[in-house]
């Protein structure tokens, strides 16, 4: 079993595993120790930047009794050249699971079909998933459930939007976006989408569009890690896309702002929204955690408890 994207689940195993964070949230703030991973081992060979997604699958680890071994950018024999397929087939007679970080969709590709062991996406340039996962589980403790939510997409159709789109896909919550023209989602997984039974996303042409009675409101950074030279461009192609007191105004009015961090403040969301009374990015954030554990448990764990 691998989690290469969010259509590796079905809405069963999403609810699961969202339950299941909770649940194992709960313990954790009640200090109940809960150490089922005693002896396993996460590998996490991240190719770009991370705090949130290191730290909390390293936390997740820890608190669960394992270990996790990291290989950054510099670390490992990648950066020199030896091949992922033989990188997958060595690491996997050490450690018991990997979460890898890198580029291309195809390269994870690589991992999962080489690893004997599962293979975890940490972000890809396509996909997302464990933030997305993240983000619903928050939602669901924020709005009592997902049904019925009206969720917005605005800025960059980026691995982050296209996670969105698998998960509304799925989980069948109603789905704006509103992507400036030539940064829209991928075509192939939109395509997907809205091509099944009852789903409801819609592509819209204006922010104002997308935000106009939504319960949910969510951007992300308008240029991704490996896309720094195209910053300036990315502005002014964005402007108009950013998460600001007035697209927030034509929301519901309890409506919620969320972001996978790290945010340019005064680029895709202002300060004032980010620090507003909305903003559920700092939950958003530490569910990263109690998700994580989810995940490794599910994929680690015979008899949970
Ligand atoms: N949201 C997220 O994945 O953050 P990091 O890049 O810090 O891991
Ligand atoms: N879309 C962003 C997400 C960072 C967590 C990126 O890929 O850089």
């Amino acid at each position: 079993m691998n989690l290469l994207a969010v259509s590796d689940l079905d809405k069963a195993r999403i609810d699961g595993l969202i339950q299941r964070a909770i649940t194992l949230k709960e313990r954790h703030k009640k200090g109940i120790p809960y150490q089922p991973l005693k002896g396993k081992a996460l590998g996490l060979v991240f190719e770009k930047a991370s705090t949130r997604t290191r730290v909390s699958f390293e936390m997740a680890m820890l608190h669960l009794g394992g270990n996790a071994v990291f290989l950054g950018p510099k670390d490992s024999q990648i950066g020199r050249g030896e091949p992922v397929k033989d990188t997958a087939r060595v690491l996997a007679r050490y450690v018991d699971a990997m979460a890898i970080r890198t580029f291309g969709q195809e390269i994870i590709d690589e991992y999962a079909r080489y690893s004997s062991v599962p293979v975890i996406n940490a972000l890809t340039d396509l996909h997302h998933p464990c933030q997305v996962l993240s983000d619903v589980m928050t939602i669901v403790e924020k709005k009592g459930g997902y049904e019925g939510v009206k969720v917005c997409w605005i800025g960059d159709g980026n691995n982050m939007a296209n996670s969105w789109i698998e998960a509304a896909m799925i989980l069948g919550f109603e789905l704006r976006l509103a992507c400036p023209e030539g940064y829209e989602p991928c075509a192939k997984i939109l395509g997907a989408a809205k091509a099944k039974a009852g789903v409801e996303i819609q592509t819209v042409k204006s922010p104002e569009e997308a935000a106009k009675d939504a319960d949910v409101l969510s951007t992300d950074v308008w240029a991704s890690m490996g896309q720094e030279a195209e910053q300036a461009k990315r502005a002014r192609a964005f402007k108009g896309y950013q998460i600001n007191s007035r697209l927030l105004s034509l929301a519901e009015k309890d409506a919620i702002v969320m972001h996978c961090l790290p945010a340019h403040r005064e680029e895709e969301i202002t300060e004032e929204v980010l620090e507003g009374p909305g903003s559920v990015v700092w939950d958003e954030a530490e569910n990263r955690l109690h998700m994580q554990k989810a995940i490794l448990e599910w994929l680690l764990v015979e008899t949970a408890v």
